[in-house]
């Protein structure tokens, strides 16, 4: 298939953490080329919003209730996504994020047991989990596309987030130990998305915090969640059909680097939370 022939009628996804951000953007990105997306969520309502938006633009589309770190809410996921559509071609792992009242910053020496155990939890067990559910079923129909959700993180570790960016790492490793497991017949990709523009990252952010983390961003902006959406619809897709143990960019030209030019793994301005 070539690009200008994307078409997605008859392909059945899953999106978790579909119910906003980025995640939503690929499950609208999906439906808008003709898959029916079932949208799993911790946040029905999200879920069901969205769903009933994918709706709109013609394929069917399912909302679940899914907290993606739970195995049985994981295998439940696949069954009923399989009852309703009857196959799944697409899974998109992007439930994640820095978790915690200080939305995960912190220092190795400060963080809590608990948040390092949520963190890797919600970004790289509910990787594990989902794909393991929903595997089995594209290895019998020999084809399936999976993309992970890594981050700019996983690759230039950001100062005051070791916790994330270990996650972030661990997913890097996983899709390309995934994507060695689940050849021919099934592909594994990550994104690796750099500052994005979500609820998640708008939430408490001040004008000069963005100010300085764009003097890092070659492009001089946030990227939209549409922008990330785009490369996720095409990793899923069967233009992407020789592409697995892929990690693509998505981060405006970053490489990490101060205006002087040094590594920026130190973040001075950024206080540690008090314990
Ligand atoms: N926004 C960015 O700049 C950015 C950059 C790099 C990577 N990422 C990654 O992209 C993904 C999405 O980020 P976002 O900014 O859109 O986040 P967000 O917080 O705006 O949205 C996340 C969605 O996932 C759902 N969710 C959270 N935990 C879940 C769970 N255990 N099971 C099911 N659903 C769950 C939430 O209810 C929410 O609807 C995350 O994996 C994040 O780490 C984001």
């Amino acid at each position: 298939m070539r690009l200008w022939e994307l078409n997605m009628d008859g392909k059945v996804a899953i999106v978790t953490g579909g119910g906003q951000g980025l995640g939503k953007a690929i499950a609208l990105g999906l439906a808008h080329c003709g898959a029916s997306v079932c949208i799993a969520d911790v946040n029905l309502a999200a879920a069901e919003e969205v769903a009933s938006q994918a709706r709109a633009l013609g394929p069917r589309s399912l909302a679940l209730q899914v907290d993606a770190t739970v195995n049985e809410q994981a295998v439940r996921m696949a069954k009923q996504t399989v009852d309703a559509f009857g196959r799944i071609d697409i899974l998109v792992n992007n439930a994640g994020g820095a978790t915690g009242p200080t939305f995960g910053i912190g220092r190795v020496l400060n963080i809590s047991e608990r948040d390092w155990d949520d963190t890797l939890t919600r970004n790289v067990k509910s990787v594990f989990l989902c794909t393991k559910a929903v595997v089995p079923t594209m290895l019998a129909q020999k084809s399936g596309s999976i993309v992970n959700m890594a981050s700019i993180t996983g690759q230039f570790p950001f100062a005051g987030m070791p916790a994330y960016s270990a996650a972030k790492a661990a997913v890097i490793n996983l899709t390309k130990s995934m994507a060695m497991e689940f050849a021919p017949h099934v592909r594994v990709n990550a994104l690796a998305p750099g500052l994005i523009e979500t609820p998640r990252t708008s939430l408490n952010r001040r004008p000069e915090q963005l100010t300085r983390l764009l003097t890092n961003v070659p492009l001089a902006r946030m990227g939209t969640a549409e922008e990330v959406a785009d490369m996720a619809v095409y990793l899923a897709s069967d233009v992407a059909a020789y592409i697995s143990g892929t990690i693509l960019d998505c981060n405006g030209g970053q490489v990490w680097m101060t205006e002087d030019g040094r590594p920026n793994f130190r973040d001075a301005d950024r206080k540690p939370p008090k314990t």
